[in-house]
């Protein structure tokens, strides 16, 4: 099953997650299937190959032949003698998930009473019968789904076994769920499930300390790194909870977020979802701010004052608070130091590491040339008890963060 040449350029370009996987993409004809084209090349760019199959009612709505060229793939339309079916959704060569998406409330209907009548309902007849996953997204407006009839379908499917990707409200309006949202529900259906059942607390961002209400003791992290922890702990199955400082990167939607502003909102807001949750990990990314102003100002400090000094206090070390408050979870730590040598890198780790802080930490230097803090790359030097010690990059973190949860699940 060979891509048209001119896909390359995107394959994989994201991650490798989908590499080898096949992905039956089935589309109705709801007007949100002009997102097709974006959510197609989504799930290629991680990797997937992605077979489209359209009913004539799709077909009206969006241009068969462009989508053969986002998929680099012929669309089928109409079964044949092939029996394109059973090639896609039996034998060994078989999707690995049927994407049903957009839904229309008439495909619903027809497949809650086991109606087959055209390639796309003989493709979910026959996904469904070899036990195929089928994620099945939803394009009608609110008024159509509240209608009891596909109410009732819906949870007829559900009851199947069909997981459903919520609708979303956008512009006033209930929309089929993001074409992002749902490639990450895709990678989480067909990821490795490894942190199935499991609760993942990751700190992430700067923290802003304020001297006046105008004025602010922070650092460069753009957040980066916590957002893609996050990601990539849901992708595995996890149940993952960010706690986030005003990081340049917003995380995804879908990745359940408490904003904080200072190190004692999140130090607060930390211990209260350690009280709340099973919380299995604790990976500390945020670039907490080690120092805040002794006494802060409520009223701005005009500058005909002229200069000052500024007395500063340390903040509370979060991640100590969290080990105390989670004696049974695995803490990982991250350093950021300004050496650029592994000993001394390590040696910084070492301290925490006796003291039992952490399980796990993450060193990293901050004054290597284009790694670290707000770059897309860093190099990190992972610290464990007796010694050891892996080096993982330099590289891209969007690469770096799957090894490095690789390395925490062993
Ligand atoms: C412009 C246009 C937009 C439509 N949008 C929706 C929609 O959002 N959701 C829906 O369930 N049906 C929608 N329909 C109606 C379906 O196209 C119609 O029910 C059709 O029979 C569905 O066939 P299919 O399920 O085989 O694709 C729309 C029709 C048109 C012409």
């Amino acid at each position: 099953m060979e891509d048209w040449i001119h896909l390359q350029d995107i394959k994989a370009t994201l991650s490798e997650s989908l590499e080898g996987k096949l992905i039956g993409l089935c589309v109705t004809g709801s007007i949100a299937c002009v997102e097709t084209h974006r959510l197609a090349r989504l799930l290629i760019r991680h990797g997937a190959t992605v077979q489209i199959f359209l009913t004539r009612a799709a077909a009206e709505l969006v241009s068969p032949k462009a989508l053969a060229w986002s998929t680099g793939r012929p669309v089928i339309q109409e079964l044949t003698a092939r029996c394109e079916h059973l090639e896609f959704f039996s034998g060994d060569k078989r999707a690995d998930l049927l994407l049903l998406a957009p839904a229309t409330a008439n495909t619903l209907g027809k497949m809650a009473a086991g109606i087959d009548d055209n390639v796309v309902m003989t493709c979910l007849t026959t996904a469904a019968g070899n036990q195929i996953p089928i994620l099945c997204a939803p394009g009608m407006h609110e008024p159509m789904m509240r209608n009891p009839a596909v109410l009732r379908s819906m949870k007829l499917l559900k009851e199947d076994g069909v997981e459903f990707l919520e609708p979303i409200l956008a512009e006033g309006k209930q929309k089929m769920m993001a074409a992002e949202e749902i490639a990450a529900r895709v990678l989480r259906r067909l990821g490795p499930g490894d942190l199935r059942g499991k609760g993942v607390l990751i700190t992430g961002g700067p923290t802003r300390e304020f001297l006046d209400p105008a004025r602010c003791l922070t650092n460069p992290s753009s957040g980066l790194t916590a957002v893609l922890l996050a990601q990539e702990a849901y992708r595995r199955g996890a149940d993952v909870i960010l706690v986030y400082g005003p990081g340049k990167v917003e995380p995804p939607s879908w990745i359940t977020t408490e904003k904080v502003v200072t190190s004692d909102e999140m130090l607060k807001t930390c211990l209260k979802l350690a009280d709340q949750r099973k919380v299995d990990f604790v990976v500390a990314a945020a670039a907490v701010s080690d120092f805040r102003p002794s006494q802060a100002q409520e009223t701005k400090r005009p500058t005909a004052e002229g200069g000052f000094e500024l007395a500063l206090e340390t903040t509370p070390k979060i991640i100590q608070a969290l080990r105390h408050a989670l004696p049974q979870a695995k803490v990982v730590g991250f350093k950021a130091s300004s050496s650029r040598d592994d000993e001394l890198l390590a040696g910084e780790a070492g301290r925490y590491l006796e003291k039992g802080t952490v399980d796990l930490m993450v060193a990293n230097s901050i004054v290597e040339k284009g790694l670290g803090f707000d770059s897309s790359r860093n190099r990190y030097l992972l610290c464990g008890p007796e010694e050891r010690r892996e080096s993982l990059g330099p590289g891209e973190k969007s690469r770096l963060i799957p090894e490095l949860w690789n390395r925490l699940l062993v």
